[in-house]
């Protein structure tokens, strides 16, 4: 068992087949075989005809005066060869025989069954049986059992090769799908995550093959994106620490004089890549789910409000309204205060950067049904193309990405929009955008309320 378990599949299929085949086959012979043996027989015992009833009734009547069969062989002693009849006692042990050394022999059940019964007073005595019962066949016979016998095994012997052969080239369509399907997993392992298994069955190795190249497919496409994330993040932290870097060794060789003021915007880059580092943090607790959020019931009237105050000045140089419409009775929803004020601030910011002086950015909210509030942050800006609607929420979009980096309170790194998504998630709620006819933008996320 423990050799068989260690052959490879194919092969554990094909022998297995290969025994059932033998197996059926020999059974299949032997069963023929007996029932040949039994017609015969069969045969025999009609044949004996009318003869035998005579010869039984003497028998029966020997017996019975007799009491046994002690003695009956000895009435043959002289002409035995031309004694066509086999007599067995009760116990099937030959009394009398045509030939000498067969008295004394025990008859198989089988044999006897060829036989007739001798009744005596209710009982079975004995049985008489002819030559051919007991296959003291003649040449003729012996020949025709020989022919069939022969053609049996030869007809076995075909059929299970065939049988075998066929196996074999079934077995190989069969498990040709299972070879490619390792293969596919071995490239897999081995790191080439473009392999795909060729499988068009509709059964259930073709939908194993299906999800494993689903799977191969998920696979490739997070490493891909593993990959862009960590070419993105060090192409954003490159420039501001060089930037940094030149100036501080401009400064060191007494080519830039350290002023408050270059001091200051050499702290504004290391600013920048402190906020960098840090949205990354909180994108990657986001992904492994070990964002802290710490739910109270969040008045947004008032959280509005205060934002309202915090960016109003700013509304104020760029000569943009700011219309603000909420129900006075609006729902406390069930928030982290500094999230979703992270989350408000990201969208206004964007709203702002693409609106511009005479246009108006617009906070809305409303109670979708009992348990969901729906915030909408519109502006009336350059709004989105096909592309941006598809793409707003990936980390590192930017449409422009040429666009020159502001001080709006985000790194400018198209990070925003994806931290804004993971936070309102970390809170059971859904982020998505869309353009208003009249232009612009519009982002709305929900909350769930208290
Ligand atoms: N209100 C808006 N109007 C037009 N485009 C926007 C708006 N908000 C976001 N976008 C597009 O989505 C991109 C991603 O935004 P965001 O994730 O906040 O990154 P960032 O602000 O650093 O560019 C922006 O670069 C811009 O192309
Ligand atoms: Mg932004």
């Amino acid at each position: 068992m423990r050799f068989f378990r260690r052959l490879p599949f194919q092969t554990k299929l094909i022998v297995s087949l290969i025994l059932v085949i033998v197996l059926t086959t020999v059974l299949g012979y032997l069963l023929i075989h007996t029932a040949i043996n039994r017609a015969f027989s069969d045969f025999a015992k009609h044949s004996m005809g009318n003869q035998d009833q005579v010869f039984r009734q003497m028998l029966v009547e020997y017996y019975a005066r007799t009491g046994s069969w002690d003695g009956l062989d000895r009435l043959f002693l002289r002409n035995r060869d031309l004694l066509p009849f086999v007599v067995a006692d009760a116990n099937g042990i030959i009394v009398s025989a045509p030939q000498f050394h067969l008295v004394g022999h025990k008859l198989s059940r089988s044999d006897l069954a060829a036989g007739l019964p001798i009744v005596v007073g209710g009982e079975t005595v004995g049985t008489l049986l002819s030559r051919r019962a007991l296959k003291l066949r003649d040449p003729i016979e012996k020949h025709f059992l020989g022919t069939v016998t022969v053609s049996l095994w030869i007809s076995a012997v075909i059929v299970s090769l065939i049988g075998i052969l066929l196996s074999i080239f079934l077995f190989r369509q069969l498990t040709g799908p299972l070879k490619r399907l390792n293969a596919a997993a071995g490239d897999i392992a081995r790191g080439d995550l473009s392999s795909r298994v060729k499988v068009h069955s509709q059964d259930e190795l073709g939908h194993l093959a299906e999800s494993f190249n689903e799977m191969a497919a998920s696979l490739q496409k997070s490493e891909q994106a593993k990959r862009r994330m960590i070419a993105d993040v060090s192409h954003e932290l490159r420039t501001p620490i060089s930037v940094v870097r030149t100036g501080l060794e401009a400064m060191r060789d007494g080519l830039l004089e350290a002023t408050p003021a270059n001091i200051a915007a050499l702290h504004d880059k290391i600013l920048l890549t402190t906020r960098l580092v840090g949205d990354l943090q909180q994108l990657a607790l986001a992904d492994a789910g070990r964002l802290s959020i710490h739910k109270e019931a969040l008045d947004l009237n008032e959280l509005v409000e205060r934002i309202r105050a915090t960016i109003g000045v700013e509304l104020e140089d760029r000569e943009v309204a700011l219309h603000v419409d909420l129900p006075v009775d609006l729902p406390r929803v069930n928030a982290d205060r500094q999230r979703i004020e992270q989350v408000l601030l990201n969208l206004l910011a964007n709203a702002m950067r693409y609106t511009t002086s005479g246009g108006t950015i617009s906070i809305a909210a409303k109670s979708v049904d009992e348990n969901m509030v729906q915030v909408s942050i519109r502006d009336s800006g350059t709004g989105l193309s096909k592309q941006d609607l598809e793409h707003v929420f990936d980390r590192f979009y930017r449409a422009d990405a040429a666009r020159t980096r502001e001080t709006d309170g985000s790194t400018g790194a198209g990070l925003g929009l994806a931290i804004a998504k993971a936070l309102v998630e970390a809170h059971g709620g859904r982020i998505w955008a869309e353009n208003v006819p009249t232009g612009g933008a519009c982002f709305h996320f929900t909350l769930s309320t208290v």
